[in-house]
């Protein structure tokens, strides 16, 4: 396609929809100098999107981040209306209104009629598919994919999609623009979750899963996660703050998507939570109750023992060389060190210390004389860690595993004994995040770079799926879903072709 305007010849801008998304996207045009035409059916909307916009700006003229007089300027060059017949001059149109193809298509045919041929349509629309929304439109070519999350102006990413029809002069021009607005803009290809509310799937899954076999309270699972997988949020607190019916419902519309794929099958127990009302912090409860004045603490095992503990001989991998430092930080002794693939730490009473590989504890002490496997979950750095979860071998004496919590407690990390599950809570949630990253890196919906910078910006991750596979070791990776997938036989854990081949050569993903 031609004519298509170039990222300097856009001088104006509208947005379709005031309400969350349109007030905030268009503060952002607004702030980065364009000239903004705000449009909407509702003129109360219109009115609430100014409110909102202004508030916003408020909180940066009082974080001392801009001046009232930019303020001003920035709220002069926002203009709005409830007819998108005014909109003629404009160079691109971003539509963000009501998650509806039949809406979406009807307002873009219009815009069609009003518009020059050089003007860029975007849709920031979180679901549906960007080639059916241009389907109709007598130039499909000119749209693309604009999405950004919520809210607009704090979120750093922007998800540039591309439809079948889309010229990829469009997604660079937007691609440049939105990274002139101060934002890391991804490209991907137009598919059910495009690429963060797909690979984002495990993480929730795996969590509410985790809250129904190992019979864990949400607390102690979100706090896993966050103390010794290093995220932000625990899986299950995010579910509350984005809101039950709403996590729900995208996880459905991407299962309904990909025909029922087992990868992505809805959780009972958060339809439950919806049956019940339990919506999250908005309705007042979800996992958690916000009527409460604080949020239940979770009871973590390792305090009750304390005691003794000494360390007979330690082989450093490079997955637990920080729990090595750690070691040596608090200077205990370590009478024997060697190297080793795998890493173990070994106490005087017969426990062997290890990170979970996907096995149950049970399978992976299987033809030892000894039962002395105890597995701890896999941290993003054990020396910043403060918990963390472990299974013990039913079989090992108890004075054997208070070792172990023992030496816990001595490095200052609270340990939580749960049941033999494979992969524990952090690596079964982390290598399926992988697993599903390299199914959409498979399947051509972005590049490995990208995927890492909307895992990573989108979602708030420590690290991007692929930066995380590389340092774990791909083969590593690899085995343990396969593990999973043996574990439970229902395809959900099946192991991605991309991983797969990956493994294969031992190589680690490049991502530069
Ligand atoms: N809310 C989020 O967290 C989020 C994040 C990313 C993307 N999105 C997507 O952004 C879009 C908007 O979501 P939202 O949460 O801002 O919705 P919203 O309900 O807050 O706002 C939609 C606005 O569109 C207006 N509208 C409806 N039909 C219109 C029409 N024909 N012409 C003009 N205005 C019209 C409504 O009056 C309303 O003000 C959806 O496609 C949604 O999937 C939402």
């Amino acid at each position: 396609m031609t004519g298509v305007v170039t990222m300097e010849d856009i001088r104006s801008v509208a947005v379709i929809g005031a309400g969350t998304m349109g007030s905030g996207i268009a503060q952002v045009a607004a702030f980065h100098g364009f000239s903004t035409i705000l449009v909407d059916l509702d003129q109360a909307m219109l009115d609430r999107g100014i409110q909102s916009i202004s508030k916003s700006l408020d909180q940066l003229v009082n974080r001392g981040k801009i001046d009232p007089e930019e303020k001003r300027v920035v709220q002069d060059r926002i203009s709005v209306t409830t007819s998108i017949k005014t909109l003629a001059g404009v160079d691109l149109v971003i539509e963000a209104v009501a998650e509806r193809l039949d809406v979406k298509a009807k307002i873009f045919a219009e815009l069609e009629t009003i518009v020059s041929d050089s003007c860029i349509f975007a849709s920031n629309t979180s679901s549906i598919s960007i080639t059916a929304i241009g389907s109709n439109l007598k130039l499909p070519a000119r749209l693309a994919g604009l999405h950004f999350f919520n809210p607009a102006p704090v979120m750093k990413l922007v998800e540039v999609v591309a439809g079948l029809a889309t010229d990829t002069q469009v997604v660079d021009t937007l691609v440049r623009l939105a990274t002139s607005w101060g934002k890391i803009a991804v490209r991907a290809k137009s598919s059910p979750g495009f690429i963060v509310n797909r690979v984002a799937r495990p993480f929730y899954g795996e969590g509410l899963r985790m809250l129904e076999e190992a019979q864990l309270g949400a607390e102690m699972i979100d706090a896993i996660m966050r103390a010794c997988g290093g995220f932000k949020m625990g899986p299950l607190q995010l579910t509350d703050l984005i809101g039950q019916d709403i996590n729900y419902s995208v996880t459905e519309t991407v299962f309904k998507s990909y025909y029922q794929d087992p990868k992505f099958t809805p959780s009972l127990s958060q339809q439950e939570l919806l049956n019940a009302g339990w919506l999250g912090r908005k309705s007042g409860r979800g996992f958690y109750d916000y009527s409460a004045e604080t949020q239940p603490e979770p009871e973590f095992d390792h305090i009750r023992f304390g005691g003794h503990f000494q360390i007979q001989d330690v082989v450093e991998s490079d997955l637990i060389s920080s729990l090595v430092d750690r070691i040596r930080d608090h200077r205990i002794a370590i009478p024997k060190l060697s190297k080793g693939d795998e890493g173990v730490i070994r106490f005087s009473l017969g426990a062997e210390l290890v990170i979970t590989n996907g096995q149950t504890t049970i399978e992976r002490n299987r033809g030892r004389e000894i039962p002395g496997c105890v597995q701890m979950d896999y941290a993003l750095d054990y020396r910043a860690a403060d918990a963390v979860s472990i299974s013990v071998h039913p079989e090992l004496t108890e004075e054997a595993w208070v070792e172990v919590y023992a030496f816990f407690d001595f490095l200052g990390i609270r340990s939580c004994r749960i049941k033999d599950l494979p992969g524990l809570i952090v690596l079964r949630t982390v290598v399926m995040l992988i697993n599903e990253a390299c199914d959409a890196l498979h399947h051509g919906v972005a590049s490995a770079k990208d995927i890492d910078l909307a895992m990573r910006y989108g979602v708030n991750y420590p690290l991007g799926p692929f930066e995380w596979a590389n340092r774990i070791g791909v083969r590593r990776v690899a085995e343990c879903v396969e593990r999973l997938n043996m574990f439970y036989p229902t395809g959900r854990y099946r192991l991605s072709p991309a991983l797969r081949m990956q493994a294969e050569i031992d190589q680690p993903f490049e991502i530069e």
